[in-house]
């Protein structure tokens, strides 16, 4: 599928974005390990969700309502999941992989787990190398446990573990084997990542502290279903709200979003860069914070954006380095090598692509330097098969004079299938072929 976008609408009205991908996803792997039925309102359909919702099928899980966002999961009751007779497919979901490698960690027989050509270049050691020194037995086709994984769970040991860079996929990883080992595991982050696991592990009754960096978690716990209600994504959210800042005249409003401070980094940078960014109706639903935002465009100046930010916006920086083009002055994007690892490298496939709408982008090693200003001009570019390069990619196009085709574009269904339905919704140009 290609998506085309004519650039220069201005944006308006409210909008809806389906539910946070990363909540969803826990939701499942709880409710899979819990006691009793867990209800997930709001749960994200779309193809990571699913894969993670497949896998747990194959491990022996019930679960009802899948691909409508209205689920409920039958819980085991702890490491009781049932060994796969097929190899666990992740598709494209590096959430998938490595939260089920902490879980499959406590089972006691051989998993296989795999993905699509994406994740099998993507790096499984930051989970691999703690769980094995819990006790799992865990091979990847590399060094660097690229996967295919090849695992075998045990007994676990509780650990205290310092992580090498600020990932909720590892932190929670580590925290899910956890619940498993006898005694307290510990982790550390070098900044805050996201902490929807921690969040949700307490909503389940599992015995969870957090101080300043640290994290434990106290096993063996015995997690109780519970109800789930998924917030709308902010990363999905982020590409129109984003957009609204730099598009003269735009104002919308994402309704029902999550605006947890792990995730909300691309709000602060809006307003850095000179956007107007109202918070309405803030409430706490299912212990995270939830509001509706409005953003109002403007003239945009050039911000940095680096430290321990990068793990608060990191799934923002491709849409931030996309309006960044016509923001005045410079953005740069410093300590992001993490986007090299994502499900493309997002530095490199930004960098080219932006480049061939005709702006000045400038690749560091751990990120970009975006030089505003530039006219862009509409042109044809390729997703990298990354959701959120398509994304990214097509609110760049809304920049650019004429029409832009991005090809490739069907992967937008790996977190938000409606892109461009809400986006066209918005007043912008928008065609599917
Ligand atoms: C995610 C964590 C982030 C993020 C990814 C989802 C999660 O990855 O980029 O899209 O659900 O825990 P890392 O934790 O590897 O940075």
């Amino acid at each position: 599928m290609k998506l085309i976008v004519r650039g220069k609408a201005k944006l308006r009205g409210a909008f809806s974005v389906p539910g946070d991908k990363s909540i969803s996803h826990r939701a499942l792997l709880l409710g899979a390990i819990a006691t009793g039925e867990t209800r997930v309102e709001n749960c994200l359909v779309a193809e990571d969700v699913l894969s993670t919702a497949r896998c747990l099928q194959q491990l022996g899980v019930q679960i009802d309502g899948i691909g409508t966002p209205s689920i409920i999961v039958h819980g085991v009751g702890g490491a009781n999941l049932k060994q796969s007779e097929e190899p666990l497919d992740c598709g494209n979901s590096g959430t998938t992989m490595r939260l089920l490698m902490g879980i499959l960690a406590a089972h006691a027989f051989e998993s296989w787990l795999t993905g699509d050509s994406s994740l099998q270049k993507r790096p499984m050691d930051r989970v691999a190398i703690p769980l094995q020194r819990m006790g799992a037995k865990i091979e990847g086709r590399t060094e660097r446990f690229l996967p295919p994984i090849r695992m075998r769970g045990s007994k676990l040991r509780p650990i205290e573990w310092a992580l090498p860079v600020a990932s909720a996929q590892a932190k929670s990883a580590i925290l899910l084997a956890g619940l498993f080992a006898d005694g307290t595991t510990l982790v550390h982050e070098p900044a805050p990542s996201r902490d929807h696991t921690e969040r949700m592990l307490q909503a389940f009754g599992a015995k969870i502290f957090v101080k300043e960096l640290t994290v434990a978690v106290v096993g063996p716990a015995k997690l109780k279903g519970t109800t789930v209600i998924v917030p709308g994504d902010p990363s999905s959210a982020a590409f129109f709200l984003c957009a609204a800042a730099v598009i003269p005249d735009s104002e919308v409003t994402a309704l029902g979003i999550s605006v947890n401070p792990t995730r909300s980094g691309y709000l602060e940078v809006l307003k850095q860069m000179g956007a107007t960014v109202l918070l309405h109706n803030e409430r706490i639903q299912g212990g995270e914070p939830v509001a509706d935002v409005t953003v109002r465009g403007g003239k945009l100046k050039g911000a940095t954006i680096s430290g321990d930010l990068i793990p608060r916006t990191i799934d923002e920086l491709p849409v931030l380095a996309a309006i960044a083009t016509n923001a005045e002055g410079v953005t740069v994007i410093r300590d992001a090598q993490e986007l090299r690892v994502k499900e493309s490298d997002r530095i490199a496939a930004m960098v080219s692509e932006l480049r061939k709408l005709g702006a000045q982008v400038e690749e560091l090693p751990d990120g970009m330097v975006v030089h505003g200003g530039s006219k862009l001009m509409g042109a044809e570019v390729q997703s990298h098969g990354d959701h959120r390069v398509a994304m990214a990619l097509a609110i760049a196009g809304l920049l650019a004079e004429g029409e832009t085709v991005i090809h490739d574009a069907d992967c937008v269904a790996i977190s938000f299938p409606q892109f461009p339905q809400v986006l066209a919704s918005l007043g912008a140009e928008v065609e599917m072929a």
